[in-house]
């Protein structure tokens, strides 16, 4: 399992601390920047996920801006990406049983780092549920 991380400078913080547990469950993790706290285009990071993701660069991807909104609209431009943005537990879940979300987005200035650890194993240790929620999946990955 490869998971393919970005991020603005804004998601930088939560991005390492994820990375640090992404890494303690071994998993591998490939950070497509930013690499520091200097102000840049989450847009440029979204998109770099997306097509890292859709290139099989990762098996899935995290992004991470302030809010965790302009980044996972980035990733959600990328034709065949599912870029949840996720606030619970619940949330994180349900983004994998109902949507099989490809990308998970948290937002750095509002999520704390033992919620956002909650919500990526939520989402990791969950099972895409299939039947009825296949078609609909595959409506998305057509748009
Ligand atoms: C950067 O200031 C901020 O706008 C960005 O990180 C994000 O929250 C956008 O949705």
């Amino acid at each position: 399992m490869k998971i393919v991380v970005a991020s603005d400078h804004a998601g930088y913080d939560l991005k390492l601390k994820v990375m640090e547990h992404l890494k303690e469950r071994g998993i591998e993790v490939e950070d497509l920047g930013c690499y520091s706290h200097d102000s840049v285009d989450y847009p440029v990071y979204g998109k770099k996920c997306g097509e890292a993701v859709m290139a099989g660069q990762g098996d899935l991807g995290m992004v991470f801006c302030g809010t965790g909104i302009g980044i996972s609209m980035a990733a959600n431009k990328v034709k065949g990406v599912r870029c949840a943005l996720v606030h619970s537990v619940e949330t994180a879940k349900m983004a994998k049983q109902h949507n099989n979300a490809n990308i998970l987005a948290m937002g750095g200035r509002v999520t704390d780092t033992e919620l956002a650890v909650q919500m990526t194993d939520a989402w990791l240790d969950e099972k895409f549920l299939g039947g009825h929620h296949t078609p609909r999946v595959e409506m998305l990955n057509e748009m």
